[in-house]
């Protein structure tokens, strides 16, 4: 991920007009950072809802770079519009939602907000795999899985259905889990993991170069979680994947991702290695994140709750910067203009020396007073 100027570009669907955030401080990409090879390009990306009190951005100017061959990690507390972000990625906003402005360009795909149809079934699942929040509740509960499977390849035209299902047993078995037995299964006969691993296997099966996972983890038990997230990382590996890895929980974008993107009010606050985001988190509200946080800070007894909540649709600061009715560091400033990005110093060699490191693009924040630091 790196940084660049916004462009004008409108979205496909730019037919109402949302702000652009004040000062466009949101995190900007741009072809120097994430290793300078990016498989998929998010631009200036404006998603706004139709609510009763008008069109109200749930995600505000992102722009995101995924590095090709590795896994890009994108925290924040509910609400803040990681899932609004991802499914924008695959050209599924929900509805009443319309990006109003920005691109999403993906390797061998091109433009993905400017598909329609048949083009934009096929690219999903054969290009871009998608695993979504809750999805071990997702399975068809009347089907067995591998009935599934190939309703997946028939949807896809696919004409080696048996290749498929070859394909749907290796992946289970590289899960760890009986294939023959799973594909069998109906969804109510596999535990909660084994359906997330299912699903899983489903945004593979095709063969996607991209992979979504939005909260794979979440409500999973301790052991089931760290074995899914190691089957994530293993899969990734083995098939050179580029994944985005949703979640709210900063340890399993900690333990998994080599970048990662703190998002807060439909904005990407902060973004860099994710060993450097860790070791010295510079916006406010990734500090706030990881002191609450004790798998991450390592003392329980120190954990810290974020002050106040955070905004919906309606409550997101028009002016100023976004985080400022939370922020213990605000000043009289940060009422009036969205904050610029600055890019932190790269660490001495020595502490950079982690391999996971080793994918730095730089590392930025959008904060006037962290911005004082590096000054
Ligand atoms: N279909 C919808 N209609 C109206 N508002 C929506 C809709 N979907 C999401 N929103 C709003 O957009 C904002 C971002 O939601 P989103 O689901 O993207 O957040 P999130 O970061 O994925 O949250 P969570 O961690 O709870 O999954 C929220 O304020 C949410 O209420
Ligand atoms: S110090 Fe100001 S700019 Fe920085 S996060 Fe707090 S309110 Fe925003
Ligand atoms: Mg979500």
């Amino acid at each position: 991920m790196t940084w660049i100027a916004r462009s004008s570009r409108p979205g496909p669907a730019a037919a109402a007009t949302v702000p652009a955030p004040a000062g466009a401080a949101a995190l900007a990409a741009g072809d120097t950072g994430a290793g300078g090879d990016a498989a998929v390009r998010v631009r200036d990306l404006t998603v706004a809802f139709r609510t009763p009190g008008g069109l109200l951005p749930a995600v505000a100017g992102v722009s995101i770079d995924l590095a090709r061959g590795h896994i890009t990690g994108l925290v924040g507390e509910s609400g803040s519009g990681k899932s609004t972000l991802a499914l924008t990625l695959l050209n599924a906003v929900p509805d009443p939602g319309q990006v109003t402005a920005g691109s999403v360009t993906i390797d061998g795909v091109g433009d993905v907000l400017a598909l329609r149809g048949s083009s934009l079934r096929r690219v999903r699942g054969a290009s871009i795999g998608y695993v979504f929040q809750a999805s071990q509740n997702s399975l068809n509960p009347l089907k067995p899985v591998g009935k599934q499977v190939l309703d997946l390849g028939r949807s896809h035209g696919i004409s080696d259905l048996r290749g498929l299902l070859r394909e749907a047993k290796s992946l289970l078995a590289e899960m760890g889990m009986n294939a023959e037995r799973v594909l069998a299964s109906y969804q109510h006969e596999l535990s909660g993991g084994m359906r997330q691993r299912v699903g899983i296997a489903l945004a593979l099966v095709l063969n996607a170069h991209v992979v979504i996972l939005d909260e794979p983890t979440t409500a999973l038990d301790m052991l089931t979680q760290a074995s899914v997230l190691e089957i994530i990382r293993k899969v990734h590996a083995q098939r050179h994947l580029t994944t985005l890895i949703i979640s709210h929980d900063v340890g399993v974008i900690g333990d998994l991702a080599d970048r990662m993107a703190v998002m807060y009010a439909g904005r990407i606050v902060e973004e860099g290695p994710t060993q450097q985001v860790l070791a010295s988190p510079r916006h406010p509200y990734t500090r706030g994140l990881l002191t609450a946080m004790p798998r991450i800070t390592g003392d329980i007894g120190e954990a810290r709750p974020l002050p106040g909540r955070p905004p919906d649709l309606t409550s997101i600061p028009r002016e100023g910067c976004v985080f400022r009715p939370r922020c213990p560091l605000a000043t009289d400033e940060c009422a009036v203009t969205e904050p610029p990005v600055t890019t932190a110093a790269e660490p001495p060699a020595s502490t950079a020396a982690e391999p996971r490191a080793s994918t730095a693009g730089g590392h930025r924040f959008a904060c006037f007073v962290a911005a004082r630091d590096v000054s």
